[in-house]
């Protein structure tokens, strides 16, 4: 357990230390095939149900609710050269807490008409949606993990839509960029759920480049789109593999879109190559200036098509978005590997001092080893090292009910055990990481490594 500053001062973005970034440092490597497909990547086949949940510690009375988390459970044999960590059929594994209690723990295959989305769930408007991008339909879920029959958003939704929309607390509303190449070669398109569940609009956006856009963000004022560096590839579909990878000819960009007044101009930043799957949060200075916090890879898809840890680390960024002059600058905030990053669920689009997020790899200890609290505006982070043979998932963050601080409250993921080979729901209070968790939810089998997931409060 430590505590350290992170702010490294050159303010310019370095290469990311691939050196110290292979498959060897997770135990993976070798002839025996995919790794995504084996330790604690690999599936899980059974679909367990039960109401005998042993407790170590204890579990915070105030907290009522679902946990769900979504990620890739292939059920049949996947080719395992063109395997990739994205493409597996969904799974939910969900603990129901009530008063301090864990009721059940069960998980389920998401499926739908062959519909199998895998990335994250969600809830909105008093439903909950399993999500993904390039196309696939949300599935709507119940309280029990069930895939429901009903249309998504009801039966509203023309176009795909994203494994990242961003919900802006103050209105309702969520904001999505949805990309489905397959139908539309030439446009996203920017998808506006109103409070009430139903899309309220869905503006196309000619975007040229084709690139993979996994995640946005959102402002006051604007949706960010990020056109990035990995753009979908003909070649690699023609040959069965993920149909994405690294372009060095493509003008990394961020681009400003107004999201109020429905027109389709958007205020491009160019920036250096690189790749984001997952922003921290953004939000406008009293300059009017856009800061962005993000995950950034100097490179990826470009010599490994099967997942994304093989290349550079994703180390936690900022670009500062100068409106007015319409420059863009890039600072390096940490040199420790992070993903999966979360912050106060109301703060989306607004200021926010912390960011929690799964630290996923070092020299000495790669491999899901550590959850990290940033604290952005002291540029301290707080670390709690999970030991050798655990490994956690995107730490999701509750507010406690009556909240005083932003950090005030806790932190729920998935804890792998390797030397058991089985996983906990695990609660950390927010305020004191670094003690360790309150509460340890003992299931029956393991969660494999997985994508994002929800509280569902109620
Ligand atoms: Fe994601």
């Amino acid at each position: 357990m430590k505590r350290r500053k992170f702010l490294i001062g050159s303010g310019v973005a370095v290469a990311g230390a691939s050196a110290l970034w292979t498959m060897d440092q997770y135990g993976l490597a070798g002839n025996q095939g995919n790794p995504y497909l084996q330790g604690n990547f690999a599936p899980v086949k059974d679909q367990v149900l039960t109401d005998q949940l042993k407790v170590v510690g204890e579990i915070p009375k105030e907290l009522s609710g679902l946990y769900l988390r979504n990620g890739p459970n292939p059920m049949t044999s996947p080719n395992h050269k063109k395997y990739h960590w994205f493409s597996g059929e969904g799974m939910l594994h969900g603990v129901r807490i009530e008063e301090g209690k864990a009721l059940w723990y069960r998980n389920t295959r998401v499926q739908l008409d062959g519909s199998s989305p895998n990335t994250h769930v969600i809830s909105h408007a008093d439903k909950i949606y399993a999500i993904v991008e390039a196309g696939g339909r949300p599935v709507e879920i119940d309280q029990q993990l069930n895939s429901l029959a009903s249309e998504p958003f009801h039966g509203t939704l023309r176009t795909g839509f994203s494994a990242h929309p961003k919900l802006d607390s103050t209105s309702g509303q969520m904001h999505a960029i949805c990309y489905d190449y397959a139908n539309d070669l030439d446009n996203v398109h920017h998808v506006t759920v109103a409070s009430d569940g139903r899309i309220k609009a869905a503006q196309a956006i000619p975007l040229p480049s084709r690139s993979m856009v996994h995640e946005c963000a959102i402002t006051k004022n604007y949706v960010l789109v990020l056109d990035l560096s990995i753009l979908f590839s003909f070649y690699m579909l023609g040959r069965g593999y993920f149909p994405f990878s690294w372009s060095d000819e493509h003008q990394a960009r961020i681009g400003l879109l107004n999201r109020h007044d429905g027109s389709d101009e958007i205020k491009w930043f160019d920036i250096d190559p690189c790749y984001v799957f997952h922003t921290v949060n953004a939000y406008e200075d009293d300059q009017g200036n856009v800061i962005l916090d993000a995950m950034r890879y100097q490179r990826l898809f470009d010599n490994d098509w099967n997942g994304p840890f093989s290349e550079e680390p994703s180390l936690l960024t900022r670009w500062v978005l100068n409106v007015r002059q319409g420059t863009a600058s890039e600072q390096q905030l940490d040199d420790m590997p992070t993903e999966f990053p979360r912050i106060h669920p109301e703060l989306v689009g607004q200021f926010n001092r912390y960011g929690y997020c799964l630290g996923v790899g070092a020299e000495l200890k790669p491999d899901f080893g550590r959850i990290i609290k940033y604290d952005l505006v002291n540029q301290r982070s707080d670390i709690a090292e999970l030991g050798a043979e655990k490994m956690a998932g995107e730490p999701v963050f509750i507010p406690a009910a009556s909240q005083q601080s932003e950090d005030e409250g806790y932190l729920m993921t998935y804890l792998y055990d390797r030397s058991l080979d089985k996983s906990d729901l695990v609660i950390y209070n927010a305020q004191e990481l670094r003690s360790g968790p309150i509460a340890e939810i003992k299931l029956p089998q393991r969660v494999p490594f997985g994508f994002h997931g929800s509280w569902v409060a109620g």
